[in-house]
């Protein structure tokens, strides 16, 4: 983890797209920003459901505002969350960003200027993906 490293774009972006969180029943506030290959920065915030399984996270959000303008490819993806501890992605959101941003920098931040880089890789090892989907249809 480091401490208060200069903050870019992206990070603007995602502590702005935090204060859009619509999470009344958790009250916890996450932003996300990732940037496409085309340098374009798409923002997501999370997004609660009163059917809680239906809540989208601020990581899903922003991929999916890229994804469905066009993007393909994602470089940098930023997480920001006002904990002591930097919050990673959740399980499901692990699996998205490997399948559509597998190249992309994960730079998870907090409030108080602490930030660390990680990859997909480091946090999803032995992941399920379309390969294996592919490996059953040869069979
Ligand atoms: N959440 C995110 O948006 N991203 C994460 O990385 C972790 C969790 C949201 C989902 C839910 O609205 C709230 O945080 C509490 O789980």
């Amino acid at each position: 983890m480091s401490e208060a490293s200069e903050p870019s774009q992206i990070d603007e972006a995602a502590k702005g797209a935090r204060l859009q969180s619509v999470a009344p029943f958790s009250e916890f506030m996450v932003g996300a920003a990732v940037r496409a290959g085309s340098g374009k920065i798409y923002t997501g915030c999370n997004i609660e459901s009163a059917s809680y399984g239906l809540t989208v996270c601020a990581e899903r959000v922003a991929i999916w505002k890229g994804l469905s303008e066009g993007e393909r490819e994602f470089t940098e993806l930023a997480v920001v969350a006002d904990t002591e501890s930097l919050t990673p992605p959740c399980g499901t959101c692990r699996q998205i960003i490997w399948e559509f941003c597998k190249n992309a920098s994960i730079k998870l931040i907090n409030l108080h200027g602490q930030s660390e880089v990680l990859t997909i890789r480091d946090l999803l090892p032995r992941a399920f993906d379309a390969r294996f989907l592919k490996k059953v249809k040869e069979d």
